[in-house]
């Protein structure tokens, strides 16, 4: 099959061929969603990303941001979770240049640091004690260790979820001078760097 292009008048018209593919209804492609799919967020994921958090009222994160802010301003240091094409997990960092966290890394993304803020990881309520953050976590970290320059990752949390975090390999750095609405959170630091064979075997 051929199309016909023809824009300026002084170009002469020339045909483009274009493949053709009849293809039997049998040998047609499904044109299903992936069962999972790990891949950054985008604008377009904003609203599913509200409404895991706004059920999770977790986040320290919304409590201070628009949902959409800093993954818009670093998509490349978002993950989410797709099942069939539904976010059911994500993961939001952003860049940070100090030592420990301020409040000021609530609100900042600071590009080409060494270090990622992880501002929130949160679960579909319905997927939750699945192992999903667990896994999700390990995945973003593991993506991570894939970005040149980057060395260590900082968050906070409530005391009740530093086991969860310990077990995935943070460490406690102590109590954090942020506080929201009198909560008051324990800092955790993960280091990325020095992990050549998690690298090796990372698929980067
Ligand atoms: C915290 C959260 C991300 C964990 O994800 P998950 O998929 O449910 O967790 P997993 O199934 O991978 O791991 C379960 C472990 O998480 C820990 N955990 C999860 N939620 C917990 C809670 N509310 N209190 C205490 N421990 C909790 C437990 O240690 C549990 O371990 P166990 O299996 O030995 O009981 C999820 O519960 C969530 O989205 N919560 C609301 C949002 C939130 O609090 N995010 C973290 C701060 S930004």
């Amino acid at each position: 099959m051929t199309q016909k292009v023809s824009g300026s008048p002084f170009l002469k018209p020339f045909f483009l061929k274009t493949p053709v593919r009849v293809a039997s209804p049998l040998q047609q492609r499904r044109h299903t969603l992936p069962a999972s799919e790990f891949r950054n967020l985008t604008s377009q994921d904003a609203i599913s990303v509200f409404e895991i958090e706004r059920e999770g009222k977790i986040c320290v994160y919304f409590l201070q941001n628009s949902p959409y802010s800093l993954y818009v301003r670093c998509p490349e240091l978002s993950l989410g979770w797709f099942e069939e094409g539904q976010l059911v997990a994500f993961i939001i960092g952003s860049g940070w240049d100090k030592e420990r966290l301020s409040q000021k890394a609530m609100t900042q993304h600071v590009p080409d640091t060494p270090t990622v803020h992880i501002h929130v990881l949160s679960v579909h309520r319905h997927c939750r004690q699945q192992g999903k953050g667990s896994i999700l976590l390990w995945r973003y970290l593991q993506y991570l260790r894939c970005m040149p320059g980057l060395r260590r990752a900082l968050l906070i949390c409530e005391d009740f979820l530093v086991p969860f975090y310990r077990k995935a390999g943070f460490k406690e750095k102590g109590p954090s001078e942020i506080s929201v609405s009198n909560m008051q959170f324990q800092e955790m630091e993960y280091a990325l760097g020095g992990q050549a064979y998690a690298r090796r075997n990372s698929g980067c």
